[in-house]
């Protein structure tokens, strides 16, 4: 669990990040041992968080990392990764996109559509290069988890239709300046049960059956990230449990030989290292609530206000004898969904109060914004 130092945050200006490194350095370390096998191989997706010094951390762990824009492949380059553990995704590569993945010999573009693929085999022709091309397929399955962070559904505009997959494949074969090497799945996210990923892997193991009946076979397969963490109990669960996670492929997934297996995970790699700190400004009466009005909003941190998240808000120094209170805890952003929790039950709070609102490493400073000209949040390490 992350100890906060509250001395030294009184010297800082709040709201800031406070990331936990050494408690990334653990989660890398259960993941690659969890990982240990030659042909897995963990992409770090870099959405969830480009913060210089975590990137360091990820990269000395020997991940290699998952891009869905040039700005992305860009961050990745320039904190130090090979270009050829970079992989590309996104339903939507612009062409300058394209070919900067191309100019550094990226090592895959995921390819989520008939109409990309052939920009990428046109741009590639003009650059005089082979493009290395996985296939995102939509699998149709249900992961579970929250309609806006669902992917894998055939209403969602991700991926390459079941019905389609022939055609494409064969196309896909055919283009000069294309080398298919591999399917690509990703079904959603902050998925916290493996039996969605275990219905993947069946899903997997019959599409691999019918193309080798046929001839193809892939050198990769990548089946996303999705990897849930412990929002409620972050202090009792700081490491999600890779070991189920990576177990469940194990188990499930028939591998051919020399059949590379990749992942995609984000939020399980950095999502409980990092805190969002902030000082309390004013205890509110309302008529019938009490509102603490805090110094940090979706401006820092937009999970709750966009999907309904929930994040444990912590004191960082309760008062230990005073009664516990019911609390609205809000930011000062002039919108009504600029709100933490309701009737959260906590020690009294006072101004001046630190609160750590956790598991904040993942989507939270990567999706800040400067909306009512705030200033971005600075980040402080413990190391
Ligand atoms: N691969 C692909 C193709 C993805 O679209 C994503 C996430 C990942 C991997 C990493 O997924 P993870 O392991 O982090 O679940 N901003 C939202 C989450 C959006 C996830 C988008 N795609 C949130 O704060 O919950």
């Amino acid at each position: 669990m992350t100890n906060f130092p509250l001395e030294e945050f009184k010297a800082l200006r709040t709201p800031f990040y406070y990331y936990d490194i050494e408690l990334l350095r653990k989660t890398l370390d259960e993941i690659n041992i969890h990982s240990n096998y030659d042909n897995y191989h963990v992409h770090y997706a870099i959405k969830a968080n480009v913060n210089a010094v975590i990137l360091e951390e990820i990269r000395k762990a020997g991940l290699g990392v998952d891009c869905v824009s040039g700005g992305e492949i860009e961050a990745a380059l320039n904190a130090g990764f090979d270009a050829q553990k970079i992989v590309f995704a996104g339903v939507g590569k612009s062409d300058w996109e394209i070919e900067l993945g191309l100019q550094h010999n990226i090592a895959c573009f995921n390819v989520e559509s008939i109409e990309e693929l052939s920009v990428i085999n046109s741009i590639a022709h003009k650059m005089g290069k082979t493009a290395r091309v996985a296939l995102r397929v939509n699998p149709n399955i249900d992961a579970h988890t929250h309609h806006y962070i669902t992917t894998g559904l055939a209403e969602n505009k991700f991926g390459i239709n079941l019905e389609a997959l022939d055609n494409v494949i064969d196309l896909a074969l055919n283009m000069e300046n294309i080398k298919l090497q591999g399917l690509h799945f990703h079904i959603g996210s902050q998925i916290t049960i493996n039996e969605p990923f275990k219905i993947l892997c069946d899903k997997i193991n019959e599409l691999t059956a019918k193309y080798a009946a046929k001839g193809v076979t892939f050198k990769t397969i990548n089946v996303g990230g999705g990897l849930g963490i412990d929002y409620e109990n972050p202090s009792q669960n700081p490491i999600p449990d890779f070991k189920g996670y990576f177990n469940t492929f194990h188990e499930n997934i028939k591998l051919g030989d020399n059949q590379e297996l990749h992942f995609e995970l984000g939020r399980s790699v950095v999502g409980q290292c990092g805190s969002l700190i902030s000082r309390v400004l004013y205890v509110k009466h309302g008529t019938s609530k009490k509102f603490a009005i805090i110094d940090a909003g979706f401006t820092e941190l937009i999970r709750p206000a966009l999907y309904q998240a929930h994040h444990a808000i912590t004191p960082i120094a309760p008062r230990v004898d005073a009664p516990l209170t019911k609390y609205d805890v809000v930011g000062p952003i002039c919108e009504s969904s600029d709100c933490f929790g309701e009737d959260e039950l906590l020690p009294q709070l006072e101004r001046g109060d630190f609160i750590a609102i956790q598991s904040a490493g993942a989507y939270g400073e990567i999706m800040a914004s400067q909306y009512n000209c705030r200033r971005l949040p600075m980040s402080i390490y413990k190391r």
